[in-house]
């Protein structure tokens, strides 16, 4: 990288909550068919890409409300430094893709969230990435139904990510369990 790219990197790191590299985006793999309605309720956030909406924040969860066959409303919870408890509220809805969503938080730009793989009972690998002109931004969660996963759950949900040439040496653990304090999942429909 040279001197010019580190600035850029850095001027549009404040414009963006993404984790930034150089590259372009992969060409994702889409699931074949997605079934919504079990992909509702509480999933518990085990690894992330380093990214500035979840700095420091531990003990994440996301909550997943069917609204209708098209939309789903999102709640993410996480546990800050001084003990309190910061939700987040935001909507997903459906494109024609199999396991493709945009995703709207307050105050963020929309992204594409894009299941990888899950199998909707134990783990789910979710990723985003979009480009900009000699950088690229990218989200990435491995995400579980308990709080922790599986070795073998674990193992599926890196290879979603490895068969789509997308780099799991990035992604950090998030605390989860211990003292972690949780709030009442959404009621299962
Ligand atoms: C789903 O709900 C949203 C928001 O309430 C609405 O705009 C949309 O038209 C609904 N779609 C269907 C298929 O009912």
């Amino acid at each position: 990288m040279n001197g010019f790219t580190v600035v850029l990197l850095l001027a549009v790191a404040g414009l963006t909550n993404a984790y930034l590299d150089q590259g372009n985006c992969p060409s994702i793999k889409h699931v074949d068919e997605f079934d919504l309605p079990s992909y509702m309720g509480r999933w518990f956030e085990t690894q992330r890409y380093p990214d500035g909406i979840e700095k420091g924040r531990a003990c994440v969860t996301a909550d997943y409300v069917l609204v209708n066959d098209t939309r789903f409303s999102i709640r993410n919870s996480a546990n800050l430094h001084d003990g309190s408890i910061e939700l987040l509220h935001g909507n997903a809805v459906t494109t024609d893709t199999p396991g493709r969503f945009i995703v709207g938080f307050q105050g963020e730009p929309p992204i594409v969230y894009n299941v990888l793989a899950t199998d909707y009972a134990t783990y789910s690998s979710v990723y985003s990435c979009a480009e900009g002109e000699d950088y690229r931004e990218q989200f990435a969660w491995v995400l579980s139904r308990t709080e922790r996963l599986d070795p073998d759950a674990l193992a599926a949900a890196l290879d979603a990510f490895d068969s789509n040439n997308i780099d799991t040496s990035v992604l950090q653990v998030t605390p989860q369990g211990g003292h972690c304090v949780y709030t009442s999942p959404p009621p299962k429909v």
